[in-house]
């Protein structure tokens, strides 16, 4: 037996169950001090089977203690995804006084009753000690709608203005909103993206919150992940749209055919953000995977790890206002010491090769373009494998190569070229990168690109190579962390 978390492939610094399957994070609140994060969970195998939620807390959104199962599937289904909130005013009743508690709403995965035809309800669980043990409420499911198939994954949160709880819903191809005063009882308000953004797939997993855009005003972001439609090369994958909300309705601020991708690798689904957090930051985190090779991928013991926790922010750039992401401050309590490289030129042909002595890495790297065409740096490097990060100044897109990443056999969409619409700012283009044992993840320009990559490469490589295709690059600043695990304490 294989020591937890010390497998091959086993993610180091980012969230993956101790065993067996896990998909969707849920239920994701902030409380007394802890970070909630509930997790799809099949807890008798490592694909995907019957849901459950399972449960992890964390003080800082970087260690995670491991928590019992909080939601076992019941007579009106399994438990799909869906988020919890804290109800400060006790509007459902569930609390005593003065103790405010945690309610769960999530989907009921089940059967319409005699056939085998699924139906899925929206239902509630409340916990009065910090999440530790849960209740199903007796008057289960709350919401119903026997005309929609695809009718899931609740995301709640508190609207101040109208005094009202507001869920957005998956509901086939559009989002359906909904309000209530006591989480109870559910009122139809409105239904957005008949025709808006991608419909590649089914819609799943919204959220919707309010963020403030860098120079003054405010806007609401939706976000809406689409499933695998088993033919797109990328598989599953998250848009958003950027609007106003006035408590009922979501208008657009894009035309219907505007699409805006939040992320641009392969392996980032289903993501949320945390609710009830007191300090003004949206924060969101995604599964770190894609249906169309979730349960193929090569891990034994496990299967899957979430991204890591992002802090969401608007800012104004030349194609119009856009979702910015960088990993949270709190990444700091990981780095170890620190390497650093100042201007080297680098030519054609010419790869300049520094050595690592690490293979849990953050790399922050500043290129400054002359004559290029192509530059960037190749990581996981070994006599067989590379994976390549990269900017294609002609097509003015960043890239993840993971062609010749390690083993892909897996699947014949995993090899790929994972590209962002990207343009330089002065010649200059900055990027973040945390590497962990099967998985990558790039933000470039502080946050306005994120590419979101597994990675499987059976060594992790002594080098990292700095290259330039046709021309030559300046690599001004190079800075490479060691980061430490989280599992090792
Ligand atoms: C998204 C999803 C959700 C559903 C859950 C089931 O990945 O398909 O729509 O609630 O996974 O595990």
């Amino acid at each position: 037996m294989t020591q937890t978390y010390k497998e091959q492939y086993r993610p180091q610094f980012h969230f993956s169950p101790e065993e067996k399957w896990m998909n969707d994070p849920n239920g994701m609140v902030f409380f007394n001090d802890e970070y909630h994060l509930l997790y799809q969970y099949h807890p008798f195998g490592t694909t995907w089977g019957p849901m459950h939620w399972g449960h992890a807390v964390s003080k800082d959104l970087i260690h995670w203690e491991h928590l019992p199962i909080a939601l076992y599937p019941d007579e009106i289904g399994a438990i799909f995804s869906g988020s919890a909130v804290v109800d400060w005013k006790n509007t459902t009743g569930f609390f005593e006084k003065d103790q405010p508690g945690l309610v769960a709403i999530y989907t009921s995965a089940g059967t319409y009753p005699d056939s085998d035809r699924p139906l899925q309800q929206q239902s509630l669980a409340y916990s009065k000690d910090n999440g530790r043990t849960w209740v199903k409420f007796k008057g289960n499911p709350v919401l119903s709608d026997v005309n929609i198939t695809d009718y899931r994954d609740p995301k709640v949160f508190w609207h101040e203005e109208t005094n009202k709880w507001v869920m957005v819903l998956a509901t086939g191809q559009t989002i359906t909103i909904y309000t209530s005063y006591n989480l109870k009882e559910w009122e139809f308000a409105s239904e957005f993206g008949h025709t808006a953004g991608s419909h590649d797939g089914v819609w799943e997993c919204p959220d919707l919150f309010k963020l403030p855009v860098v120079g003054g005003q405010e806007k609401w972001v939706m976000i809406v992940s689409i499933g695998d439609n088993g033919q797109s090369a990328e598989g599953s994958r998250t848009q958003y749209f950027i609007g106003q909300f006035d408590g009922s309705t979501f208008v657009n601020d894009h035309d219907d055919s505007t699409i805006l991708w939040l992320d641009f690798g392969r392996d980032n689904y289903a993501g949320v953000s945390w609710s009830d957090i007191q300090d003004g930051r949206r924060i969101y985190l995604g599964w770190m995977s894609n249906w169309r090779y979730a349960n193929q991928v090569p891990t034994e013991a496990w299967r899957s790890a979430m991204t890591l926790p992002r802090e969401l922010s608007l800012a104004t750039t030349e194609a119009g206002i856009r979702l910015f992401q960088i990993p949270v401050a709190e990444v700091s309590k990981i780095r170890k010491g620190t390497e650093s490289y100042q201007k080297i030129s680098v030519e054609t042909g010419n790869g300049v090769s520094i050595p690592l002595a690490h293979s849990l890495m953050e790399i922050t790297i500043e290129f400054e373009k002359e004559s290029s065409s192509q530059f960037g740096l190749i990581i996981r490097h070994s006599e067989e494998e590379k994976t390549v990060i990269g900017y294609n100044a002609v097509e003015e897109k960043l890239f993840v190569d993971r062609t010749q990443s390690g083993e892909h056999s897996f699947s014949t969409s995993f090899a790929a070229v994972q590209e962002a619409p990207l343009k330089l700012e002065d010649q200059r283009l900055k990027l973040q990168l945390f590497l962990d044992t099967s998985s990558i993840e790039v933000f470039a320009n502080n946050g306005e690109a994120a590419i979101t990559s597994l990675i499987f490469p059976s060594e992790t490589g002594q080098e990292l190579i700095l290259f330039s295709n046709e021309g030559t690059t300046n690599m001004l600043e190079l800075n490479v962390t060691e980061l430490d695990s989280i599992w090792s304490k």
